[in-house]
């Protein structure tokens, strides 16, 4: 499964990129207006970060002939922009009509399988089932992955299944063993995929006997 980071914050990206982890980025509408920034702009320094990696920019317009005016726009940043359309009945032509151009689409906030099928007959490259949203209402937001993933698999259909609205490490590990082929997430859940206590007391430990043998410089 591979591992994108869910931000429009251009530091973040940087960092996380340095950790040589990285298979692309999803942003949104949400995410672009909490930094305050024009997003050709915020994306665009994506891009020269990242290079031709997928970056997942999102339309606005809730009609399917703006969408494919604002993602054509979008395209034209970099190598690896994909379209992110919202999952509606306007969303669905727009996603057809991108897959016929040849553009990429994710289409997002998708939360029933009937969705992800539909989105993926209208062509998409991506679905973005949204985990941590049906949490949030008592709904076991893995079960929607795993579902998809099983529809998916039996059906011989490419679209691939982006583990969205991630919220911590268990739900990656979770992604990862329903059939995900993708997670995104905020980069501080990439961080704390890092970290185990036993590992910081190990390096602390190895550094203690270290000094202690005084064996001089490495
Ligand atoms: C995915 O593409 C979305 O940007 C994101 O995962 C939404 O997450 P949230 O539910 O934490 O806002």
């Amino acid at each position: 499964m591979k591992i994108f980071i869910d931000t429009a914050n251009v530091e973040e990206v940087r960092q996380a990129y340095e950790l040589g982890v990285l298979s692309g980025i999803t942003t949104n509408p949400s995410l672009i207006a909490k930094e305050g920034r024009d997003i050709f702009e915020t994306i665009k320094e994506m891009v020269s970060i990242v290079g031709d990696l997928p970056i997942s920019a999102e339309v606005i317009s809730l009609n399917a002939d703006e969408m494919v005016e604002q993602g054509k726009k979008l395209v034209e940043i970099g190598p690896g922009i994909v379209v992110k359309v919202p999952m509606c009945e306007e969303g669905l032509k727009a996603t057809r009509r991108f897959s016929e151009l040849g553009i990429k689409t994710n289409v997002t906030l998708i939360f029933s399988s009937t969705q992800a099928l539909l989105a993926a007959r209208a062509g998409a490259t991506y679905v973005s089932p949204f985990i941590g949203r049906l949490d949030d209402i008592n709904m076991i937001g893995m079960n929607l992955i795993e579902e998809v993933s099983s529809i998916f698999k039996t059906h011989q259909i490419e679209t691939e299944i982006i583990s969205a609205s991630v919220r911590h490490s268990a739900h990656v590990i979770e992604a990862a063993l329903v059939g995900a082929h993708i997670a995104t997430m905020p980069y501080k859940v990439i961080q704390s995929m890092i970290k185990h206590p036993l590992t910081d007391a190990g390096i602390a430990k190895f550094s203690e006997d270290w000094e202690k043998a005084n064996l001089g410089t490495f």
